[in-house]
């Protein structure tokens, strides 16, 4: 049984001080669009919104596990091509499983 995906997305933000924030870089509505985009696509990977990924600095931090494969600085218009690239993934990995039966 393989492990379910899940697409992590830091939506943490801060209020004052000099440190950047992947939610004051817009990541709630990034992670509401992969959610559609993913569901559109009929893609089983779970969104969760997290905390804090320590990247805040090249944020937006979206994770993919498993994988991981970390996606920086990720912005709306870039959701399209990301999800392309993990329905790809997905589909390597099931070759991978079903060759390895
Ligand atoms: S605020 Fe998103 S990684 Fe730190």
């Amino acid at each position: 049984m393989s492990m379910p995906a899940e697409l992590l997305i830091c939506v943490n933000r801060r209020f004052g001080g000099p440190k950047p924030s992947c939610g004051g870089r817009g990541s709630p509505a990034i992670a509401d669009a992969f959610e559609r985009a993913l569901a559109e696509r009929g893609l089983d990977v779970k969104v969760m919104r997290s905390p804090g990924q320590n990247t805040c600095e090249r944020g937006p931090s979206v994770r993919l596990l498993p994988g991981p494969v970390l996606y920086l600085g990720v912005q709306l218009d870039e959701v399209p091509t990301i999800v392309d690239r993990i329905a790809e993934a997905l589909d390597r990995a099931r070759a991978k499983a079903e060759a390895a039966k």
